[in-house]
């Protein structure tokens, strides 16, 4: 064997022994990421083992060197293991790569079969579904919704609802003032001046919102929580009126077996006033349910809920409507109680903590 022969045999077993890593690659379950290192690997091998600086490039220059009656021997020769030399790294970058796009398919197979994932949507609060349930009903009855501002002037917080100077509820114990003059509204009957004002008479609206007090919390008390508001101005409106309305708006909620009950009361923006009780939702009135003492009702068979009245004249001439040709009714209750009652709520702070656990409670 000559000296080249002897070079390109050298070549060959380098090859060899550099590629027998490969030839001993076990492709079954190779994870996708091993499985591209090792073809980087292969492709640096290829470099070194054919490129431009490798051995086998180096004895292709010499074909012409050698002398002429053996360069056709060894020109074929230095092919035929340049040839051996590729096609056995093609060979294994085949193998390499057709492994790795089925492991990336494998990767990216979608199983159509999974459930998927519930999109977590947004839901209402239990007071505004309760608000909206009462709404509908008196939107039905042709009220319109109304809505005011939060702080109010001491002019429509008391004295346009006829509210003495003196009356407690004017006292800092009990109103969050903010500036002098201004004040946190604790009561939505504010609502009814400003929409008289804007409206005039006739006029029935409903106007729920919010109302803030200086009250300590505790289980049944926040010092933020919400009111409905209505009120009905018109020729010839009577106490019968504010009976029949506020009993059928009960009835729609409760059930057609409702029944309420007005009791003699006072507030200054009415005069009659009175307060309202309907028939327990839960013993229907008889204040036993399951044999023992009914729990909405605390066995009385009776759920009070609100104030009412007929319309103070001076707070009717307040905005401008003539108490002797206009007459109105007015109702206001809050909604936290209700609510607790409808979802059985024990602590009415549980609604304002916005905790989700709770909240999730009334999808
Ligand atoms: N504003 C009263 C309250 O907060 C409730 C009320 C009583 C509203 C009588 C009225 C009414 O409109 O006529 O206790």
């Amino acid at each position: 064997m000559s000296e080249e022969e002897r070079q390109i045999q050298g070549i060959r077993e380098a090859f060899e022994q550099e590629f027998e890593r490969f030839a001993a690659l076990n492709l079954d379950g190779m994870a996708l990421s091993d499985a591209e290192a090792r073809l980087q690997e292969l492709r640096e091998l290829r470099i070194r083992q054919t490129g431009k600086r490798s051995a086998i490039a180096g004895a292709m220059k010499l074909i012409g060197r050698v002398a002429p009656h053996e360069r056709s021997a060894f020109g074929q020769l230095v092919q035929s293991v340049e040839k051996l030399i590729a096609g056995t790294i093609d060979a294994a970058e085949i193998l390499l790569s057709d492994h790795i796009s089925a492991a990336r398919t494998e990767l990216e197979r979608l199983d159509v079969t999974l459930p998927g994932r519930r999109p977590r949507t947004g839901h209402l609060h239990p007071i505004t579904i309760l608000r909206q349930r009462i709404e509908d009903i008196f939107v039905a009855m042709g009220y319109a919704i109304e809505d005011d501002r939060e702080i109010e002037t001491d002019y429509y917080n008391f004295d346009a609802l006829n509210i003495p100077e003196a009356h407690p509820a004017r006292e800092s114990q009990d109103t969050f003032y903010t500036t002098k003059g201004f004040a946190l509204r604790s009561q939505t009957s504010t609502v009814q001046i400003r929409a008289m004002e804007r409206r005039g008479v006739p006029i029935r609206i409903l106007a729920p919102g919010r109302v803030f007090r200086r009250d300590t919390p505790d289980m049944t008390h926040t010092p933020m929580f919400h009111q409905l508001e209505g009120l009905c101005v018109d020729k010839g409106i009577t106490m019968g009126h504010l009976k029949g309305t506020v009993t059928e708006w009960l009835k729609r909620m409760y059930g057609p077996d409702t029944v309420t009950r007005f009791r003699p009361s006072y507030f200054p923006f009415t005069e009659p006033s009175a307060e309202f009780d309907f028939s327990c939702f839960k013993c229907a009135g008889t204040g036993v349910f399951e044999s023992e003492r009914c729990r909405p009702c605390k066995g009385s068979g009776w759920i009070e809920l609100g104030g009412s009245g007929m319309v103070h004249p001076n707070v009717l001439r307040s905005c401008g409507v003539d108490p002797t040709v206009y007459s109105g009714f007015a109702f206001g209750f809050g909604l936290e109680r209700m609510t607790a009652l409808m979802y059985n709520i024990d602590d009415i702070r549980h609604m304002f903590e916005n905790d989700v656990r709770f909240l999730e409670q009334f999808r």
